[in-house]
């Protein structure tokens, strides 16, 4: 999978020695662009905008967040917990799977409670009632599956055969939507325009009997819109004219958009040897810290890297035992001497949140820069403990 972000921004001219190795580093100043033109898009289309925590959620910016967009959209109870401890504006949930046990929290802290089968709602008609009896106001969502695919990676694409994610569009009667308050589709990932508007073309025609029963509809994240080539006008003219052609709300809930091009991973080489071409041992590793290396799979760009001079590449993997734990084949653009730094770009979305310490592998510190005034503040940084506590 070829990654289309990888644009420096001001991270060209940050000194790698400022931080700790190894360290997330988030420009507040490219986040404040990005949510900048999510809230234009947002307010030229008359729609509502939530951030998608599952790809971004270093709290330490919910502020920021939530003075440009309009809430957030939660995977279930914890990040509907710290949506409700941290971040404004509205919430909406949605699990694939909901326990009994979780679901009159979620209720009491989200906005929209979105369920990925009408069978759910149905097992569930009690809990709902008993948490409006209480007082808790929410809407009921649910998540169907479009049936069209537009990924290019199956594990990636929601539609793919057979997939669990959402309720498959031609099952969908009448009798489903009742108590349903919202429609919920995520199908996209990292895309332009095009591909919603072709599933919204393979929907419209299943959806348009119920649109005067519908408050809303949710398209979603894997809108790419932050990204400089990003169809934007159009969308905003295909989002007015479906909001008037339906008369719902629009929801859109990117994650990636938020963090595009804000966050870098600083590494530093440890070791260096020869198998066949040079290899070297880094305290990043792809499984620990940037597993979408490994499971998309993709190449992470680098800061600064060397263009091809024909030189011999480093082959760069990380300290894990894991054979496969390598990120890739660089020309470091400072050489590979051990004690070289590094910096991967674009690693503040999809790679903090899925972090672990498989190993004892420690976690990246992450720290707080804004490009404007050169502010730069350690928000956090982990310890032996943080690892042994999470085994027993
Ligand atoms: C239901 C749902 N909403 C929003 C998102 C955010 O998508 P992205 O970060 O690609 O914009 C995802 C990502 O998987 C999702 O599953």
């Amino acid at each position: 999978m070829e990654t289309r972000a990888g644009d420096p921004g001001a991270f060209a001219r940050f000194d790698l020695a400022r931080v700790d190795s190894p360290a997330f580093v988030v420009d507040a100043a490219a986040l404040r662009r990005n949510l900048g033109v999510l809230a234009d898009v947002r307010d030229r289309a008359g729609i509502r905008l939530l951030a998608a925590l599952k790809a971004f959620s270093m709290w330490r910016v919910a502020p920021l967040i939530g003075q440009h967009l309009d809430g957030v959209c939660t995977s279930g109870l914890w990040e509907a917990r710290l949506a409700a401890e941290h971040y404004s504006g509205e919430i909406a949930t949605y699990c694939a799977g909901y326990k009994a046990e979780d679901l009159p929290e979620i209720c009491r802290v989200s906005d929209h409670v979105i369920f990925n089968s009408p069978g759910q709602i149905a097992r569930f008609a009690d809990v709902l009632a008993e948490a409006r009896a209480r007082g808790d106001r929410f809407d009921v969502g649910l998540r169907i599956n479009p049936l069209h695919a537009t990924g290019e990676v199956p594990r990636y694409d929601p539609c793919a055969p057979h997939s669990r994610l959402g309720f498959p569009i031609d099952q969908l009667r009448e009798a489903h939507l009742a108590g349903v308050d919202g429609i919920h589709f995520h199908s996209l990932c990292e895309q332009d325009l095009e591909p919603l508007k072709r599933t919204w073309a393979a929907l419209r025609p299943r959806l348009a009997p119920f649109f005067s029963r519908l408050q809303w509809l949710n398209f979603g994240g894997g809108h790419h819109i932050t990204r400089a080539d990003y169809q934007r006008d159009e969308l905003v003219e295909f989002l007015q004219a479906t909001r008037a052609e339906t008369g719902c709300d629009i929801y859109l809930e990117p994650g990636e958009a938020v963090a595009l091009d804000a966050g870098i991973l600083v590494g530093t080489v440890l070791d260096v040897q020869h198998n066949g071409m040079p290899v070297a041992i880094t305290d990043i590793s792809a499984t620990c810290h940037m597993p979408d290396v490994i499971e998309a799979p993709y190449r992470p760009a680098m800061l600064s890297e060397r263009a091809n001079d024909g030189s011999d590449p480093v082959r760069l993997g990380g300290p894990s035992c894991l054979a496969g734990d390598v990120i890739g084949d660089y020309r470091l653009p400072d050489g590979c001497a051990p004690g070289t730094r590094f910096a991967f770009l674009d690693q503040a979305h999809y790679s903090m949140v899925k972090t672990t310490t498989f190993n004892g592998v420690p976690l990246p510190s992450i720290w707080l820069w804004d490009s404007e005034t050169d502010a730069l503040e350690c928000i956090r940084s982990f310890a032996y403990e943080d690892f042994r506590d999470r085994l027993s």
